[in-house]
């Protein structure tokens, strides 16, 4: 613990501006410093250092603090650490506060335990290493091409099939067993003390600096579970903690980003390959300690779960965190029911890397496979989608960030972002508001005519007013084209299937799009009154008719002399067209 007054110190001694300069080029602008940021890529500078608050902020990426955050972030470490580190260059001595009796306590339980993980882990590598009984396990590591070096660098082990092994060692060393037990790597029962772990792959977890918290074993075979684990103890809080990050921090360090896998063999199959910058999970799901942890290492990360429907769901439960937490995520995706440890076993790594350098926002790859799950084909579905979707959008903060992918989710649906925005704000949405979609042509875009038409096919009487009035006073494009085959082709009363024929009839793609599109879900439009639909369409076209003869006169004063009769004459005409258009 550094004193609270010393941290004032520290802080007052230091100038972030110098702090900054030494990793990023800045040049005065206003009050301000200017720079490109650290902490993600960009080309024209948004971040900012404001030398009279002594405080930091990126514009682009978000991220912002004072000296202190800026270290931590920039080196990844600890407040402690970087604390100290500013106190050595600010020539502020820091003497730490004395351990009350129960820290002191806690420092030397936690040493012990630290030393009883030690003694086990060199007692498993030793077995793994040496004895007859792990020639089987051995064998394994070698299959999975995770002997030798591999083995090494991970420390692995083998725990025998005996009962007691490990007790008996631990004993040996002069190890309490009742401490011991507190890491459940030893147990009692009625018969005595016995191992955790019994003819098991020992693979040690460790704390990002290296000390041995835990341990898990994978079976040799396909017996279950497949891996136990060392339980929660003092040491290992198995929802904060990420296996091999310990060996990936130097990577990660000047990576700044990480790829987070699920397995424990699957960290070994990048790592082995050559992607250094990786940590897994210990068989939970992440967490927000997981990303509060990782935070202060890394400004992106990737997360490369399995690809099939666990991997995703898992994939999109992470995705909320990182989003709550403001981490940039991008998922990697490998082709279907591949694991990161199956995919380097049969290809190259520059076939993984074109797979990370694909990888999606994790937003994206959420609302695409949305998109998968539920076809956004009828009006119905397309509500569902919004509001899966909207639980998830609301959890972007960035507000550039949210109006890409408001755009991009309108886009893909095809519908407006006032529908969007509707729902958001949790009112419902009408069928206009869904079908008004704007990227669509004019005419596909147009509500009315797509109503009517559809209405149209429910209701003869509809299609006599229309032949009646003039199909091309109410409708123009395809839709012109599809009520003028609906008139010509459908007589009296229509059954459900009669429409695959009709379709057949629209022989143009694009018509046969509008037509399923359109019937493929028209419950709503049961109750709807086709009479107000065809009043509304008739004042439509109208409109359009005036609002074209506007624009044409408009074009004809502008090369006209003013004072002309026959500007004068336009002018009037104009005038007429206003009270016409504003009695519709
Ligand atoms: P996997 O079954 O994908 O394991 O589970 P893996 O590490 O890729 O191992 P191999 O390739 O089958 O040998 C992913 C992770 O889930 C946890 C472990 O952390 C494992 O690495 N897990 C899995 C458990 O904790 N217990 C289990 O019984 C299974
Ligand atoms: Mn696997």
């Amino acid at each position: 613990m550094i004193p609270e007054q010393k941290v004032r110190e520290v802080l007052d001694r230091t100038s972030i501006v110098e702090v900054v300069s030494e990793y990023v080029q800045l040049r005065r602008s206003g009050a301000n410093f200017l720079g490109l940021c650290p902490f993600h890529s960009e080309k024209t500078p948004s971040f900012n250092v404001n030398p009279a608050r002594e405080i930091f902020h990126c514009f682009g990426c978000g991220t912002g603090g004072n000296a202190f955050s800026f270290v931590m972030k920039m080196e990844g470490l600890s407040f402690p650490e970087a604390v100290k580190s500013l106190a050595r260059k600010a020539g502020v001595e820091i003497e730490e506060r004395l351990l009350t009796p129960s820290e002191k306590h806690a420092q030397d339980e936690r040493q012990i335990l630290l030393r009883i993980n030690d003694i086990a882990l060199d007692y498993y590598r030793t077995v793994l290493k040496q004895k007859p009984e792990a020639a089987t396990a051995r064998s394994y590591l070698d299959r999975r091409n995770a002997a030798g070096a591999v083995a090494e660098a991970y420390g692995l082990g083998f725990a025998s099939d005996r009962r007691d092994d490990l007790v008996k060692h631990l004993k040996a060393q002069g190890v309490d067993l009742e401490v011991a037990s507190k890491l459940g790597i030893v147990r009692k029962n009625e018969g005595g003390w016995y191992d955790l772990f019994r003819n098991r792959l020992i693979f040690p977890i460790r704390a990002p600096k290296g000390d041995v918290i835990a341990f898990a074993g994978r079976v040799l075979d396909d017996s279950l579970p497949k891996y136990i684990n060392s339980p929660e103890s003092p040491l290992y809080h198995k929802s904060s903690v990420l296996f091999g990050l310990d060996l990936a921090l130097p990577a990660v360090r000047t990576e700044k980003s990480i790829v987070i896998v699920e397995g424990y063999f699957d960290h070994l199959a990048l790592y082995r390959a050559g992607i250094l910058n990786v940590a897994a999970t210990c068989g939970t799901a992440l967490t927000p300690d997981h990303i509060s942890l990782l935070k202060r290492h890394v400004s992106k990360v990737y997360s490369l779960f399995d690809s099939d429907a666990a991997g995703r769901k898992a994939t999109i439960r992470s995705m909320e965190l990182f989003l709550e937490q403001r981490v940039p995520t991008y998922v990697i995706s490998l082709p279907e029911g591949e694991d990161p440890d199956s995919f380097l076993e049969n290809n190259s790594l520059e076939a993984f890397r074109v797979c990370q350098e694909k990888a999606r926002p994790a937003f994206e790859f959420f609302v695409r496979t949305v998109l998968s799950q539920i076809p956004a084909d009828s009006i119905d579905s397309k509500i569902r989608i919004v509001d899966e979707l909207i639980p998830r959008f609301r959890k972007i903060i960035d507000p550039l960030e949210r109006e890409l992918y408001e755009k991009e989710i309108c886009r893909l649906l095809g519908i407006s972002s006032h529908a969007f925005r509707k729902r958001l704000g949790g009112l419902s949405v009408t069928v206009r508001d869904l079908s008004n979609s704007p990227a669509s042509h004019e005419h596909i875009g147009d509500t009315r005519q797509e109503t009517l038409l559809a209405l149209m096919w429910r209701h003869a009487e509809a299609r006599s007013e229309v032949y009646s009035i003039g199909v091309e006073k109410l409708f123009a494009g395809s839709y012109l084209t599809l009520a003028s085959l609906m008139l010509q082709e459908i007589k009296g009363d229509v059954d459900a299937q009669e429409l695959s024929h009709f379709l057949e009839k629209a022989e143009a793609p694009e018509l046969k799009v509008i037509l399923s599109r359109l019937f493929v879900s028209d419950g709503h439009l049961a109750d709807v009154s086709w009479r107000e639909v065809f009043d509304s369409c008739q004042r439509g076209r109208e409109e359009k008719a005036i609002r074209f003869s506007n624009k044409d006169i408009a074009a004809r004063l502008a090369v006209l002399e003013p004072g002309s009769e026959e500007y004068a004459a336009l002018l009037q005409q104009a005038d007429l067209l206003r009270t016409r258009k504003s009695k519709l």
